[in-house]
C-alpha cells in the first residue's frame, strides 16, 4: 500500500516540500506520495489526530505549528525540545514522535560551504525567532567558538543567548553593537525575514565592514536567491550561503527517518532549483 506523506502549514499553498519529496520517491521508485494540506490553527489537534487516524507515515510542520503542534505528540526529541519546536513528525504504528531537523539541516549546509573548522568561529547571529532558535542552539552545541545574538525584540535575543551559553560563550548585543562589531565576526546569519519583503533592506547596516579575513554571510531565505545582504557580502568579498540547501537537507533528514533510505540529495536539489528557475 502507498504510504503518505505531506506538510501541514497555513498558509501553504507555495511550499516545495511535495515537489522535492516526490521527486526523491521517484528517483528511489519508493511507492510513496507527498501532500500538501492546509490546516488552520483552530483545527490543528484534529490535524494531528487525523495522523494516527489516516495512518500517515509522516508529516512536516511549517508555520504556525511548529510550536503549538507539540502538546498533541506523544514524544519529542531532545533537540527539539530544546529548540521548542518541531518541524518532522514520525508515525510508527500510531505513536507520533516529533523532531526538528531544521538546525541540522543548516549545519550540514554550513559545513558543505565552510573551508576553515566551524568550532574556531565567531557567530553573529541576526533575529531570535523560531529559526534562529534552531540555527543557535546546533551551532552551540556543534561547539562554535563563541555567539553573539542580536534581534529587534532584545529580550529575545537575551532568552536565547543564555541558552545557547550553556554550550558555548554565547551574548546577547544590540543591533548598533552588531553594526559596531561587524569586523570581529567569522560568519554572520540572517535569520529574520528581513530582505525576502522588501528586496533593498538590510537587517543591519555594513557600513562598517572592512574586510581582513575569511568571513562568511548567511542568509535563510532562498527567495530572492540572493538578499541585499549577501550581495553587499560578496561586493564586500566574503564568501555567501543562501538558505536552499538548509530547505533541502531538512528535507532530506526527514526523508531518511520516514523512509530508511538515504535521501537522494541531487535529486532534491535539482527538483527545486529548477522549479525556482522556472
Ligand atoms: P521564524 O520561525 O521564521 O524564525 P519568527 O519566530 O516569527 O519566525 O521570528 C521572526 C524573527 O525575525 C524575529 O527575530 C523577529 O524579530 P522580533 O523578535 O523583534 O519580532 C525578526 N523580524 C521579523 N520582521 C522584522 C523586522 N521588520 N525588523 C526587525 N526584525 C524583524
Amino acid at each position: 500500500m502507498k504510504q503518505i506523506m505531506g506538510v501541514i502549514g497555513h498558509p501553504i499553498k507555495h511550499t516545495l516540500s511535495p515537489l522535492m519529496h516526490e521527486a526523491a520517491y521517484n528517483a528511489l521508485e519508493l511507492n510513496m506520495a507527498y501532500l500538501a494540506f492546509e490546516v488552520k490553527p483552530e483545527d490543528l489537534d484534529k490535524a494531528i489526530h487525523g495522523i494516527r487516524a489516516l495512518g500517515l507515515r509522516g508529516i512536516n510542520v511549517t508555520i504556525p505549528h511548529k510550536v503549538e503542534v507539540i502538546p498533541f505528540l506523544d514524544e519529542i526529541d531532545d533537540l527539539a525540545k530544546e529548540i521548542g519546536a518541531v518541524n518532522t513528525i514520525v508515525n510508527d504504528n500510531g505513536r507520533l514522535m516529533g523532531y526538528n531537523t531544521d538546525g541540522e539541516g543548516y549545519l550540514k549546509s554550513l559545513l558543505q560551504c565552510l573551508t576553515n573548522d566551524l568550532k574556531g568561529m565567531h557567530v553573529l547571529i541576526i533575529g531570535a525567532g523560531g529559526a534562529s532558535k534552531a540555527v543557535a542552539l546546533t551551532l552551540a552545541k556543534h561547539g562554535v567558538k563563541a555567539m553573539a545574538i542580536c534581534n529587534r525584540t532584545i529580550e529575545k535575543a537575551e532568552d536565547l543567548a543564555k541558552n545557547c551559553g550553556k554550550y558555548v560563550p554565547s551574548l546577547s548585543i544590540s543591533l548598533e553593537e552588531a553594526e559596531e562589531q561587524i569586523n570581529d565576526f567569522d560568519i554572520i546569519i540572517n535569520t529574520t525575514s528581513i530582505g525576502m519583503i522588501n528586496e533593498n533592506e538590510l537587517p543591519i547596516s555594513l557600513k562598517k565592514l572592512n574586510k581582513k579575513k575569511d568571513i562568511y554571510f548567511s542568509d535563510l531565505i532562498y527567495t530572492p536567491f540572493q538578499t541585499k545582504l549577501l550581495l553587499e557580502g560578496e561586493k564586500a568579498g566574503a564568501k555567501t550561503l543562501n538558505g536552499l540547501d538548509m530547505f533541502i537537507y531538512q528535507g532530506a533528514l526527514a526523508f531518511e527517518r520516514w523512509t530508511g533510505h538515504e535521501a537522494p540529495i541531487n535529486v532534491m536539489r535539482e527538483a527545486v532549483t529548477k522549479h525556482l528557475r522556472g
